[in-house]
């Protein structure tokens, strides 16, 4: 892959082509703030957070989010500029407005210098700030795109297609656990998991070990659909799966221990006395 050079806040730096330019500049130790990024996930540019002051030769400077901006030979970026914090702050106004009780969003905000929107948020009963992170993981990660986007402008939402059961959900809760905000609304009810935001209601079951509900039978048919034959994929619920982690990581550093020390493991004061 080829180098580039490229100067970010006046120190000259070698990065592979097209590398992004937050990555870039996180590297460098950079504080740069994003919402709707995540690593796994190709960048959306939803935010607006992660803005930097770009310049190429003569041209420039202007404004570009840094989470989707490939860095190309030559580029010059300023992560703290004036005009860069001013425009984080007011894309922090925006989001706040819309979730101003979002812990992860009042977090940001106060790093930013902002205390109290000056926007009226855009659909009041709806924290959604539209990061696109819940369609993403969804579409990219988990494979099955059960949610999308719906509807233009000021009433734009995210949504299970027509808002209705939406056939493709599996209830694995990806979706809840990448929101910045808690937009999403889900619960486990009787033995029903219902993802209310999604109008989807889906059977689980039991827990091998504990007996109580464990997850969908349609998110544990589609995990073992997609592991290699011969891969054990038990149905627990998550505190008998933690435990049997636990279990399992405490076997394998107990046989790793005894492979080492074969004579048993001396610690401590023990160790300390007999050397
Ligand atoms: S529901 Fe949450 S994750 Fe999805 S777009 Fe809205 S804020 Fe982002
Ligand atoms: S992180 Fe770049 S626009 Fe959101």
């Amino acid at each position: 892959m080829a180098l580039v050079k490229t100067i970010i806040d006046g120190q000259e730096v070698e990065v592979e082509r097209d590398t992004w330019a937050l990555d870039a500049c996180r590297r460098l130790g950079k504080d740069i703030p994003t919402l709707c990024h995540h690593p796994a996930l190709e960048p959306y540019g939803a935010c607006r957070l992660c803005v930097v002051e770009v310049r190429k030769g003569n041209r420039g400077p202007w404004l570009a989010t840094s989470c989707d901006l490939p860095i190309r030979e030559g580029l010059e970026i300023r992560t703290e500029t004036e005009a860069v914090l001013r425009a984080r702050r007011t894309a922090m106004e925006l989001l706040l407005a819309e979730a101003p009780d979002s812990p992860a969003l009042r977090d940001m905000a106060e790093r930013l210098g902002v205390t109290e929107p000056r926007f009226a948020p855009r659909q009041p009963d709806n924290r959604c700030i539209l990061c696109g992170l819940c369609v993403r993981v969804c579409r990219d990660l988990i494979g099955v795109s059960a949610i999308g986007f719906s509807e233009r402008g000021p009433d734009r939402r995210i949504a299970s297609p027509f808002d209705v059961q939406a056939d493709a959900c599996i209830g694995c809760l990806a979706c809840v656990a990448v929101c910045p905000t808690d937009a999403i609304r889900a619960s486990d009810r009787d033995g029903v998991r219902v993802m209310e935001t999604f109008h989807t209601e889906l059977e689980m079951v039991p827990c091998e070990a504990c007996g109580r509900p464990a997850m969908p039978g349609k998110m544990l048919a589609y995990l073992r659909g997609r592991l290699p034959e011969g891969v054990p994929c038990p149905a627990l619920c998550p505190s008998c799966r933690q435990e049997s982690t636990a279990q399992a990581v405490g076997m394998g550093f107990e046989a790793a221990l005894t492979a080492r020390y074969p004579e048993g493991c001396r610690t401590g004061a023990a160790a300390a006395e007999s050397d």
